[in-house]
């Protein structure tokens, strides 16, 4: 039986021979490709910096570090998103704060993120982790406005929208991660993203401090500018002092505690050679969209679904169904691989231990029974996609 997973990585010959080359020069791991992967997905993403880190976790765990979350803060997010968004959070030793999503976008609710900082003094809460959730973009500058009122910085999690835009009140798109409106955007490379680099993470910014701390904590702390290092240079000279006025070449200074994040210069020839092919396979997922929603429009299975929405991105396209379990395992049965995005997470025992129950999220709760994404990837043939639909139109016959 041929399998339909719910996404796969498509490589082509080209990122093959992207690979092959750079494997074949003088860098392994921190070469010319990780800045040139960062310099062309800055550019098509619309921000000003970008730095490339070893997964979209480790990008978010940085993020949140450069943003200064430390133990006693306290970070908004949404329940229906990967683990990750929230526990980057908890890397920090700050608390979690879910709020529930809005029942017809699947987004966190911008009317429930403002109730809830109404509630509560000024300064209760330092920031929020927005998800461009299955790849719809966040109303970034409705949310920019909110924060802006109550002095909260906009880490966006857009891991499933890269290409992905909203239209802003003058009329013109507004790209996820351009940084016009969020603090810092992150996004993931891991296969079944639209760009895979195997593991992979990118942080985006127009905040040239961000970018500088961003990149010294990939690196263990560590810098090699001069003008920022603390440390004497009779001591960086060691045993020749001398007329010597510059910093030895070995010298470098750890000057915090940074990590090892990086990504490697073959992963990034792979990045640059898919990141070239992102807008074709952005237009084939909102193609394959585009009939989904045409043929479950008024089904009587169906509760909701994602629907056809401009500038939606389509990592992601999800029914909300009647006999969600007889489905998924009747597809499964039929060699159909559909999966369920996500499980709340604020439902999961690491974070039920810290109070959370349910009915908290009645929404997102709501959701979770019904929801179940159907297969989409570039790669995907109209014959598999008929498939899907032949299937899911059998079961509920
Ligand atoms: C919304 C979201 N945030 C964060 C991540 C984490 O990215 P990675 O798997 O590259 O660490 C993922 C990936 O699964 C994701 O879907």
């Amino acid at each position: 039986m041929n399998i339909i997973p719910y996404g796969r990585q498509h490589i082509s010959e080209e990122d093959i021979q992207a690979v092959i080359e750079t494997l074949n020069s003088d860098f392994l791991t921190q070469g010319p490709k990780v800045a040139e992967f960062e310099k062309k997905f800055a550019s098509y993403v619309g921000a000003e910096f970008a730095v490339a880190l070893s997964n979209g976790t480790a990008a978010l765990h940085l993020s949140a570090l450069a943003l200064g979350v430390k133990p006693g803060d306290k970070v908004l997010t949404t329940p229906i998103t990967f683990a990750a968004s929230a526990n980057c959070i908890a890397y920090c030793g700050a608390e979690v704060e879910f709020v529930d999503i809005d029942p017809d976008s699947y987004l966190i609710d911008l009317k429930k993120v403002e109730a809830r900082l109404k509630s509560v003094p000024i300064g209760t809460y330092q920031g929020i982790i927005p998800v461009d959730f299955a790849g719809r973009a966040i109303p970034m500058e409705a949310l920019r406005k909110l924060a802006d009122t109550y002095e909260l910085w906009i880490l966006e999690d857009s891991c499933h929208a890269p290409g992905g835009y909203f239209i802003d009140s003058f009329g013109e798109n507004q790209f996820c991660g351009n940084g016009k409106f969020s603090d810092l955007a992150i996004f993931s490379f891991h296969p079944v993203k639209h760009i895979a680099t195997g593991e992979g993470g990118m942080v985006t910014t127009n905040d040239a401090g961000l970018y500088e701390k961003l990149l010294e904590l990939r690196t263990h702390g560590i810098t090699r500018s001069s003008s920022k290092f603390s440390n004497s240079l009779e001591f960086a000279i060691g045993e020749h002092p001398g007329a010597r006025s510059a910093y030895p070449g070995w010298y470098m200074e750890m000057q915090h505690l940074g990590y090892n994040y990086r990504l490697t210069d073959f992963q990034s020839a792979l990045g640059i050679s898919q990141l070239m092919r992102a807008e074709e396979g952005l237009k084939r997922r909102r193609t394959l969209a585009k009939r989904y929603f045409e043929a479950f429009d008024r089904s009587p299975f169906i509760i909701s679904q994602s629907g056809y929405i401009e500038g939606h991105a389509y990592h992601l396209y999800i029914l909300e169904v009647q006999d969600r379990i007889g489905l998924y395992d009747y597809l499964r049965e039929n060699g159909v691989f559909a999966q369920v995005h996500y499980i709340p997470t604020h439902l999961m025992p690491f974070y039920r231990q810290k109070g959370w129950k349910e009915g908290d999220m009645p929404i997102a709760e709501s959701y979770y029974k019904h929801c179940i994404s159907l297969p989409m990837y570039p790669s995907m043939a109209d014959s598999q996609q008929e498939r899907v639909i032949e299937l899911i139109y059998t079961y509920y016959s």
